[in-house]
C-alpha cells in the first residue's frame, strides 16, 4: 500500500506481479518500462463487457502493453505514439521490409566497450542506422537510459560490462515476432497529446496513459529517463475526463497527481510488483469509476 493513498480510501487489492514471470517482447530495456503491468492490464481488458478494437498508447516507450495485447488477440489494431526521433526510429524500423536488415546488424555486431562507443562517435547516415544506434545504446547504457548525461554500464551483471544486456538473438527473435504485427499497427513519431485528443472520445478504443514522471515531485525522474519528458498532466486528465474511451493511466503515488484524479471522479488502484531482485514496488492506476 502506498503512502498516501489511504487518505483517499479507494485502494482495489491486487495480487503482486512477479517480474520473471511475464513474456518480453519488447527489443528496448525500457527505462520506467512496464512490462510488469502486462498480465493486469490484460486480466482489464478481458473483463471489459465489450472488447476494445484499437488499443491507443499515446507514450509508447518500450511499448510492452500494446505488444502484448496484441499478440494475446485482446484487441484488433494499436496506433503507437512516441515523440523521441531515436526510440521511433526503432519501431519504424521494425513495421518496415527494414526489420530484416536491422536483425542482420544486430546479430552481427560484436560488442565491446570501444565498438559501441566507435558506433555512437558517428552521426547515423540513415534511418536504420538510427534505429540500430539507438538499440545498442539502449542495450548498453547503464538502466537502457539513453537521455543526455547517460553512461555507458561499466561492471554490469556477473562482470560482463557492455555485453551484460547484449542479447542479439533473442532481439532478432523479438523484431521478427513484432514485425509480424505490422499490418495491426500505425505508429506515428509525435505528441502524444494530440492523439489522446484524436481518440479520446472513441468508444472503440482502449487508451492506455504512461507518460513520463513530471507531474507533483516526480519531475526530476521523468527529466533523467527521457530525452522528451515535457507533459501537461493537467490536459491528459481533462482530455479523458471529458472523452468516453476506456482509458488506464499509470503514475507515481504522488499526492498532486492523486488530487488531480479525486477531482475528476477517477478510481484509483494500487498495484505491487516485485522486480529481478525480489524487491516489491508499487504504482498507481488510473481508471475511469
Ligand atoms: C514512462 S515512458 C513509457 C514507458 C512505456 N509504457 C513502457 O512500458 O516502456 C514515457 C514515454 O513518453 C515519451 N514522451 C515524452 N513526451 C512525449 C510526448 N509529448 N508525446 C509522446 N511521447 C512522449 C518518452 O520519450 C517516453 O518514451
Amino acid at each position: 500500500m502506498g503512502t498516501i493513498l489511504g487518505e483517499f480510501c479507494v485502494a482495489v487489492p491486487s495480487p503482486i506481479v512477479n517480474v520473471a514471470t511475464v513474456r518480453h517482447l519488447s527489443p528496448f530495456r525500457y527505462p520506467g518500462g512496464k512490462t510488469w503491468l502486462v498480465p493486469r492490464v490484460l486480466a482489464y481488458l478481458r473483463a471489459l463487457p465489450e472488447s476494445p478494437f484499437i488499443f491507443v498508447d499515446p507514450f509508447l516507450g518500450g511499448g510492452s502493453i500494446p505488444l502484448a495485447a496484441l499478440m494475446e488477440g485482446c484487441v484488433s489494431r494499436a496506433v503507437l505514439t512516441e515523440i523521441d526521433p531515436d526510440v521511433s526510429s526503432v519501431w519504424r524500423a521494425i513495421f518496415s521490409p527494414d526489420y530484416k536488415k536491422l536483425c542482420s546488424r544486430i546479430l552481427s555486431f560484436k560488442v565491446s566497450r570501444d565498438s559501441v562507443l566507435e558506433l555512437l562517435s558517428h552521426k547515423p547516415k540513415s534511418a536504420l542506422d538510427r534505429a540500430f544506434q539507438t538499440i545498442v545504446k539502449n542495450r548498453t547504457f547503464r538502466g537502457g537510459i539513453m537521455a543526455n548525461g547517460a553512461s555507458l554500464v561499466r561492471i554490469g551483471e556477473n562482470g560482463r560490462g557492455v555485453a551484460s544486456r547484449w542479447y542479439p538473438e533473442t532481439l532478432a527473435k523479438r523484431i521478427n515476432l513484432l514485425h509480424d504485427l505490422s499490418d495491426r499497427v500505425t505508429f506515428v513519431e509525435g505528441d502524444g497529446h494530440s492523439m489522446l485528443r484524436k481518440y479520446a472520445d472513441n468508444q472503440e478504443a482502449f487508451i492506455f496513459v504512461d507518460p513520463p514522471y513530471t507531474a507533483g515531485s516526480g519531475k526530476r525522474a521523468g527529466n533523467r529517463l527521457y530525452e522528451h519528458s515535457v507533459v501537461d498532466h493537467d490536459s491528459i486528465f481533462s482530455t479523458l475526463a471529458n472523452g468516453s474511451a476506456n482509458f488506464m493511466m499509470t503514475y507515481d503515488d504522488d499526492l498532486e497527481v492523486l488530487k488531480l484524479a479525486k477531482r475528476k471522479g477517477f478510481l484509483l488502484e494500487y498495484v505491487g510488483m516485485k522486480n529481478t531482485h525480489h524487491c516489491e514496488m508499487h504504482e498507481l492506476l488510473i481508471t475511469r469509476a
